[in-house]
């Protein structure tokens, strides 16, 4: 049984699950006891639909899993405070960017820890949860949560959660960050903005939704809108070649590793 789930922390990522699970019917908001001192429109309209917001503290007890989605900076704090409310049988799943399941499991005094990267797009029941647990009950208890509203990709290293981050949690930003230059260039070349970003807005999303919808290889979707000669090839030789977007994805995913990395040392 994974309910009640306890959530410390309902801001943006907490916020999102429950918007997901909400969706697809994953877990009722009864099923949810949210404990968050500044509590967004995400965690009062679940309250509104009948999960209890910071309750006392004697319903800390009922949680069967605690989901840690507080601040990296902050997590030790949040835990502190309810690891003396909680049932010895309690499952903890953490989505705390970079802490170690060593240092989770200590603070949570020895219970199964899991940890999870996610991604925003849980709220649309379209994320990617890469999962690392020691303990196999940890394990099924992430996927118990995130299966319902994200791909799940189990990653048997702790280590490689920082490269999870990398390529997959921050990912979206990188995404975004491709779309505002592509809208940018756009507009360069004489666009008027509204048109530019309805224009390279719709592009992606079609792109995307063929990728998904096709099941092809990327490289062979490229391939089919890429003439010999023709104007696809001609910006590709820029974007692919020396000093293009590999090394340059390279390097920022690296970077992204390497700032995982000093986080949770
Ligand atoms: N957002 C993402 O895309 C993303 C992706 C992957 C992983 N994550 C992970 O998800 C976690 C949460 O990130 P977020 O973006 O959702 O942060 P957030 O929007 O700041 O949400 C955290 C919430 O926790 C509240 N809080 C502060 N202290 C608390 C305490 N002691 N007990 C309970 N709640 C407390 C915060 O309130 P205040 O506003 O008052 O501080 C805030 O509402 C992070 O550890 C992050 O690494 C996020």
């Amino acid at each position: 049984m994974s309910v009640p789930i306890l959530i410390l922390g309902a801001g943006r990522m907490g916020g999102a699950l429950i918007e997901g699970w909400t969706r697809v019917g994953a877990f009722a908001p009864s099923d949810l006891i949210l404990r968050d001192p500044n509590p967004g429109l995400g965690a009062l309209g679940a309250e509104a639909a009948g999960a209890r917001l910071n309750p006392p503290d004697a319903v800390l007890r009922e949680a069967a899993t605690v989901l840690l989605a507080v601040k990296p900076q902050i997590w030790r704090q949040a835990a502190e405070a309810v690891v003396p409310l909680l049932q010895p049988g309690a499952v903890v799943v953490s989505i705390a960017a970079g802490v170690p399941t060593a240092q989770l499991s200590e603070a949570f005094f020895g219970r199964p820890v899991a940890r999870v990267m996610p991604t925003t797009a849980v709220a649309l029941a379209k994320g990617v949860a890469s999962i690392f647990a020691t303990e196999e009950v940890a394990a099924h208890r992430a996927h118990a949560l995130f299966d319902p509203v994200a791909t799940s990709v189990d990653l048997d290293d702790e280590g490689l959660m920082d490269a999870a981050t990398g390529v997959s949690g921050s990912a979206p930003a990188y995404l975004y960050a491709f779309i505002e230059a592509l809208e940018a260039a756009a507009e360069a070349q004489g666009i008027a903005p509204e048109a530019a970003s309805q224009m390279v807005r719709a592009t992606l999303i079609g792109a995307a939704a063929l990728l998904d919808h096709t099941g092809e290889e990327p490289a062979e979707l490229r391939r089919q809108v890429t003439s010999p000669g023709g104007t696809t090839e001609a910006a590709l030789k820029v974007l692919m070649g020396e000093g293009g977007l590999w090394p340059l994805l390279d390097r920022a995913v690296s970077a992204a590793v390497t700032r995982a990395k000093e986080l949770g040392s």
